[in-house]
């Protein structure tokens, strides 16, 4: 189906949202960007001082293999202050998920739910038992680290993960609560705590459990540097376990298989410590104000988050996926509708943290969903409701170039920006 310029059908094909390629490219060469809330990537680094160093090495980075995937992980343990045996690095945390699940996970997994889509579809994949925990939106999807555990017991889960902030909640668990958990489980093959997002949390300085997993014996830690740096592009992320694991992981990984972007970016963090720094503030700075000018939206829920998404509940009558078309086709606003996640539904959507301009695009458009809902239910009573302006609809009609098409793509807006994937 189409809407505007916008391929709609392409946010029904999977468990995974489309590239913005993807839907760049359906919209056609010249098209306005689209506002990207959908993936949850660090709008504010790297600065476009880096992406300006970048660019000019650009041809240098490209035509030449980079060093082998050991000398970038020593360098990146210099930069973090990590011991080089303890890690091993990956084209994404997603690399190192399925070589989790093909090295250490035998038989089962335990998971809360809802989470990132891998957790569950890669050893579902492979025929592993997976077994899940509901969190519930009474509990605000916070995760009771006891009852969890009384959970893998039941079960007899041989594997245990969790993520911290979790995904798509952004529900965190302080470092102390972290670490009972983990030496609960220490007869376990494996306990993994993915803080992919954790360089986001702001509840306490230094939440990661990453030093106490290299001297544990069945822990390993997952990060992944697309989101806090910003780059999903590149594809890099990396685990820290004790020696015997990370070399576990480490020796099947290929020797050439990080790229020369992400080398580049490894040597270049280091200098943009403080860029980085401020990136992480002014992002939790955003967190606050996104969430107050979502209340704008009168009956939405917005849960608490430490990550750099946060998840809303609709209102009721309003339908997530209409909501995310309505968005995208006459808004050029991505977001994510959460009811092809495990444990959730299509009153949730998952929205990025972004600058204050995208966010009231953002609120504006749901408050225009408000007033097009309420239209549309009007519109049976009404003879001709597309030219009658008591709920703004009289745009839409002018605006839509195809008869169907209620919620076309705005062609005018000037300044958008597009994030990478
Ligand atoms: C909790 C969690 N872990 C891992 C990943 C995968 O990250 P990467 O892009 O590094 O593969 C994601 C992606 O959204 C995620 O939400």
């Amino acid at each position: 189906m189409r809407h505007g310029n916008v391929d709609l059908g392409l946010l029904r094909t999977g468990a995974h949202s489309p590239s913005v390629f993807a839907l760049s490219r359906s919209m056609g060469e010249g098209s306005t960007p689209i506002v990207d809330f959908c993936i949850p990537c660090n709008p504010y680094f790297p600065t476009p001082e880096m992406f300006a160093a970048l660019s000019q090495n650009l041809e240098s980075i490209l035509k030449y293999y980079p060093s082998d995937s050991g000398s970038i992980t020593a360098k990146l343990c210099s930069v973090l202050g990590l011991h080089p045996q303890t890690v091993a690095m990956a084209n994404g945390s997603t690399e190192l998920i399925t070589w989790l699940d093909h090295l250490m996970i035998k038989e089962s997994i335990a998971i809360p739910i809802p989470t990132f889509g891998r957790w569950t579809d890669q050893p579902l994949e492979t025929g592993k038992r997976v077994d899940m925990y509901p969190l519930q939106e009474a509990d605000g999807y916070a995760l009771d680290l006891e009852e969890y555990v009384a959970f893998i017991r039941s079960r007899g889960s041989r594997v245990a993960v969790i993520c911290n902030p979790n995904n798509p909640d952004g529900g965190f668990l302080p470092r102390r609560e972290v670490l009972r958990f983990v030496d609960a489980l220490t007869d376990l093959d494996l306990v993994v705590v993915d803080e992919s997002f954790i360089d986001f949390v702001e509840a306490e300085r230094q939440p990661s459990i990453a030093p106490d997993a290299a001297i544990r014996p069945n822990v390993v830690v997952l990060k992944s540097l697309g989101k806090n740096f910003g780059l999903h592009g590149i594809r890099f992320g990396y685990l820290v376990a004790n020696p015997q694991i990370a070399g576990k992981i480490a020796k099947v990984l290929p020797k050439w298989n990080l790229n020369s972007l992400a080398e580049t970016v490894v040597h270049m963090i280091q200098d943009y410590e403080t860029e980085y720094r401020e990136s992480l503030r002014l992002l939790a700075r955003d967190r606050y104000s996104m969430a107050d000018e979502l209340n704008r939206v009168p009956g939405l829920t917005v849960f608490p988050s430490q990550g750099n998404f946060l998840l809303v509940k609709l209102p009721p009558g309003w339908s997530g996926v209409d909501l995310r078309d309505f968005l995208l086709s006459r808004h050029g606003l991505y977001v994510r509708e959460c009811g092809n996640k495990l444990g959730m539904t299509s009153q949730f959507l998952r929205f990025v943290v972004r600058p204050t301009d995208d966010v009231r695009q953002l609120v504006d458009g749901m408050l225009s969903y408000g007033r097009y809902l309420h239209g549309e239910a009007e519109r049976y009573s009404s003879p001709d409701p597309l030219t009658d302006d008591r709920y703004g609809l009289s745009s839409l009609s002018s605006a839509s170039p195809e008869p169907d098409n209620l919620i076309p793509y705005p062609r005018s807006r000037s300044r958008l920006a597009a994030s990478a994937n």
